[in-house]
């Protein structure tokens, strides 16, 4: 989580960290700061909120040296006093972190003791006291940063400054962090994005290493402090800034980008998916991971493998992974799913398969990701770049494209494709202004609920956990999924009058214990909103979606996710930035 940026050279680095923060704010958006050299002076200038809603114009310095953050709370509220940049008791040290250090609460104690002041609640306060304690000891500012990294433990990606250098130090350990490479300047950034259209060429601060960035750039191994190599990259260039166009939202335009992305799916190259299928087919033991909706495609993995390719595979929630690990050989294949390839908890079970010898797939939605560099084989799903926090377009990619392995391992890679340009087709009718109005209808209905449950079976129980997390991520409504036969066991005590459960009610071998189940929900005053290819008399409410047959997960979500998105306006609420998310989860 978190963003966090650099710039030293010649131009005005402090715009430059302005408006990379704003392309990072993505990544957490509760706080934001900037921190630079003017003169002597180390200035730091921080807020709460986001930063398009100040008026950064307010700094007024021109400087060739800056650092930024934009934050994602873990340690310590959303406060100006939590926000980065951190300093030192003098003020002449100043962090931005991405990470978590763990042992931050006794590397505390222990400062505190030697009598420094922390004026804030975060674990990333530590650092630029513990250097300014190493360099009392007469340590150069080098030595310092290495003594207090060889200190910390946990996760991090981290920039300093001081006031009297005209360089920044940088490290990383278990995050991500890049330096690009520009003529007259470079640029520090725990994403590419950030200095996209700066440069092309790039040095990755690989984990365990620590970097001084001037005019020249130097490596260290944090661990030895001896000089490593330093190795150039280029990454691609046209990584650029998406545009929201004549839409007013990043999710409602990305909703509407789908029957496109499936199209994109639909042709592939056939031999990529053939080759990658045999993989699947021909590994002993595959293991399937992800993050929240990433995970939901993962679960349906799961239903798709065992229908068309026969298998069983399993599947592990990436945070819950380690209780898995000893069943990892060097003869599984490990598969990743993440719309970013920056999630810590899928990087972490990648590198512990990989620690096994295990082969790793990853299916990315960002082609230049920590993951992409971390597996074995990697597919992309063509949903272009998702802005919006809450995932809809890369899922429905991720459905298409696991739905075509699962297909292509039974020799049906054909007949798959066809069936999915039909579902791309299907996407396109409900998102017609007609349909749109009817949902749009709904949300001014549900507004006010205080709960809401979302049912399926078989292929449609991930697609009601799916639709559960869209509607709460963005409306805070409280929302649950469950596998339709679930409810009766325990939550069907709280539906009374008018508690609104969505029930997905596909034309498949599960179409009639559902309409029961629907059925068992209405008997107790629940309203019930049927998304289905045909109408029922125990439906309130009916969203009509065609019948796709084996496809209908990828088209059941897309009115929930239309419905969530007119939740969230009807309630006022910013639908591409919900409260306390962040695009990127890159803290454990
Ligand atoms: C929900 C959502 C999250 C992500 C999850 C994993 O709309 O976007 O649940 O799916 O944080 O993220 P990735 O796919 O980037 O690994």
């Amino acid at each position: 989580m978190c963003g966090i940026v650099g710039f030293v050279g010649k131009g005005d680095a402090k715009k430059f960290v302005i408006e990379a923060l704003k392309k990072l704010e993505y990544r957490g958006y509760d706080s934001w700061g900037i921190s630079f050299v003017e003169g002597n002076n180390l200035r730091v200038f921080k807020e709460t909120g986001k930063i398009s809603e100040i008026f950064p114009e307010k700094i007024q310095a021109k400087t060739r040296l800056a650092i930024g953050h934009t934050r994602w709370a873990t340690h310590g509220g959303v406060t100006k006093l939590n926000a980065h940049p951190h300093t030192d008791c003098k003020q002449n040290i100043a962090v931005v972190h991405n990470g978590i250090i763990n042992n931050f609460e006794s590397l505390k104690t222990d400062l505190e003791k030697k009598g420094h002041k922390f004026i804030s609640e975060t674990d990333t306060e530590v650092i630029p006291h513990l250097v300014e304690e190493n360099l009392n000891k007469n340590n150069s500012l080098l030595e310092a940063f290495q003594i207090t990294l060889n200190k910390l433990q946990g996760d991090f990606a981290i920039c300093l400054i001081v006031s009297k250098e005209n360089k920044i130090y940088v490290a990383a350990s278990g995050c991500p962090l890049a330096i690009g490479i520009g003529k007259d300047a470079k640029y520090i950034s725990s994403d590419l994005l950030a200095f996209a259209g700066f440069t092309s060429e790039v040095v990755f601060v690989r984990d365990g290493t620590m970097a001084e960035v001037g005019e020249n750039l130097k490596i260290y191994d944090i661990k030895t402090g001896n000089e490593k190599k330093v190795v150039f990259q280029k990454i691609p260039t046209q990584i650029h800034q998406a545009e929201r166009g004549n839409f007013k939202h990043f999710l409602f335009k990305e909703i509407n980008e789908q029957p496109k992305t499936l199209e994109k799916i639909v042709a592939m190259d056939q031999k990529e998916i053939e080759t990658n299928a045999a993989l699947i087919r021909n590994s002993f033991g595959t293991f399937f991971t992800a993050c929240g909706t990433a995970y939901h495609a993962a679960l349906s993995a799961e239903y798709l493998f065992a229908r068309f390719a026969k298998m069983h595979v399993n599947t592990a929630i990436a945070s819950e992974f380690p209780a898995f690990e000893n069943f990892i050989t060097d003869k599984t294949l490990l598969f990743a799913i993440s719309q970013s390839g920056e999630t810590a908890d899928v990087i972490e079970a990648v590198k512990t398969a990989r620690a096994k010898k295990a082969k790793v797939f990853s299916l990315l939605n960002n082609p230049d990701s920590t993951l992409g560099r971390l597996s074995d084989v990697v597919m992309i799903t063509p949903a272009g770049r998702e802005i919006a926090v809450l995932s809809t377009k890369a899922f429905t990619s991720q459905l298409g494209i696991l739905y075509l392995l699962s297909c292509a391992t039974a020799g049906g890679l054909d007949k798959a494709k066809k069936n999915l340009k039909d579902a791309s087709k299907s996407v396109s009718e409900i998102l017609k202004s007609s349909n749109i109005d009817q949902i749009k209808k709904l949300a001014q209905k549900l507004k006010n609920s205080k709960n809401l449950f979302t049912i399926g079976r078989g292929f449609n129980f991930p697609t009601a956990l799916e639709a559960a997390l869209k509607i709460k991520e963005v409306s805070y409504i409280h929302a649950e999924g469950f596998a339709g036969g679930e409810l009766k066991h325990g939550t069907i005590a709280l539906i009374e009058k008018d508690v609104p459960c969505i029930v997905f009610a596909a034309n498949d071998e599960t179409k009639d214990a559902i309409l029961s189940n629907a059925q068992e929900i209405k008997a107790r005053g629940g309203y019930i909103i049927g998304v289905s290819p045909k109408n029922h008399p125990v439906f309130d409410y009916w969203l009509k979606v065609a019948d796709v047959s084996d496809l209908s997960p990828i088209v059941n979500i897309v009115p929930i996710q239309v419905l969530a998105y007119f939740l969230a306006l009807e309630k006022g609420l910013d639908p591409d930035k919900p409260r306390n998310l962040a695009k990127s989860v890159t803290v454990k």
